[in-house]
């Protein structure tokens, strides 16, 4: 008999609660059950097919027959559990269709507004102590200013195909090491010398990348592995069967996005230079930058954006092939030609009502 790798116990009073974190599923321990699965803990091998409590146990999944293969996780135990423990959040539905997907959104965000809205912006108490700033005038015809303010995430895209020398100016300038970094007089330790466009933890670029190519002219549709010290790709899956808003929470407006990319981290290499589990937050801030600056180029190109954190992990690793290791989706970007519309035609429709 084993106990199940993904659980933890909180010592409340007066009951304990065990966690099956993978699973997210809670049970409060009676007395008897706590004392009898310390016991188990300590040998399983005293499970007893007769004992209803060790039935009980077993049927609520605390134990198993099998032992359970735990994923490669470095060292850090904390943040893995916060890590299983906010994946594959179970959906209660997942749209099938852009339809669906609009009615069930505009019925999420009526539920959240008819709750009172926690204060927006942080409050002056004494209004004498303002510090007016002056205008903010930003230098004219100024490429950075241009994309600031045009970046916008849309929600209607034309599907037109992207240029490979548009994909390879986005890669480079968001994921690659830049050659234009190469500065070996920086006195930066080999090793940690690779610069990207965004800063990095450490110097240590955890974060990477896979491009899903779906309307790239010149590339076959797929899914791919960037390398940024070569600045090449390597295929790693076929196009996914299922459409691509399927895989990203039923958002069905963006199954025509020419071009995504899933940020991922390798929280081995985090762990390798910083061993504390506060090196878990750093994977985020780092995707987070890679986000901005990747939505910055594609609208310099001329393109428009969209973003989400909203996916099963298990699915995408499994695109991915990054199944068990420790390396984990964190976030996708995509870009392509857009009509600039933050909503999908399905959202304005609904919003406008049945037309007489
Ligand atoms: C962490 C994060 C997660 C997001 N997830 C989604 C998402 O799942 N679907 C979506 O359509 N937009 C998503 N967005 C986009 C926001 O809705 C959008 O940024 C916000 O409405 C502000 O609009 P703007 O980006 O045009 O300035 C996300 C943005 C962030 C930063």
């Amino acid at each position: 008999m084993h106990i199940n790798p993904y659980l933890f116990i909180l010592p409340r009073t007066p009951a304990p609660i065990v966690w099956n974190y993978k699973d997210h599923i809670q049970y409060e321990l009676e007395l008897d059950y706590s004392l009898r699965l310390s016991q188990l803990i300590n040998n399983p091998d005293l499970f007893d097919s007769r004992n209803n409590i060790d039935i009980q146990l077993l049927n609520a999944g605390i134990l198993s027959i099998s032992k359970q293969d735990s994923i490669e996780w470095g060292w850090d135990e904390l943040s893995k559990i916060y890590h299983i423990g906010t994946q594959n959040i179970p959906c209660e539905h997942i749209p099938h269709n852009i339809d669906e997907w609009s009615r069930q959104y505009l019925d999420h965000c009526s539920e959240v507004l008819a709750k009172p809205a926690p204060c927006a912006g942080r409050a002056i108490i004494d209004a004498t102590s303002r510090i007016a700033l002056p205008t903010a005038t930003a230098p004219s015809h100024d490429k950075l200013t241009d994309a600031l303010t045009r970046r916008k995430t849309c929600r209607s895209f034309t599907g037109r195909a992207l240029s490979l020398d548009d994909v390879s100016t986005l890669l480079y300038l968001s994921f690659g090491y830049l050659q234009e970094r190469d500065n070996a007089q920086d006195g930066i330790a080999e090793g940690l010398d690779a610069r990207r466009s965004s800063p990095s933890g450490g110097g240590l670029n955890a974060c990477e990348c896979f491009l899903l190519a779906q309307h790239i002219d010149g590339l076959e549709p797929g899914v791919y592995a960037y390398h940024p010290a070569e600045h090449v790709l390597t295929r790693v899956n076929a196009w996914p069967q299922a459409p691509l808003g399927q895989l990203l929470g039923g958002q069905h407006f963006i199954n025509n996005l020419p071009l995504g990319l899933f940020i991922t981290a390798r929280f081995d290499r985090l762990w390798w230079k910083y061993e504390h589990s506060r090196a878990y937050r750093m994977a985020f801030v780092e995707a987070g930058h890679l986000s901005q600056s990747f939505q910055l180029i594609a609208t310099a190109l001329g393109l428009n954006t969209w973003l989400t954190g909203a996916f099963t992990d298990d699915q995408v690793e499994a695109l991915l092939s990054i199944e068990g290791t420790a390396e984990q989706p964190l976030f996708f970007v995509g870009c392509g030609e857009s009509d600039g519309q933050a909503m999908c035609q399905e959202i304005q429709d609904l919003l406008r009502g049945p037309q007489t």
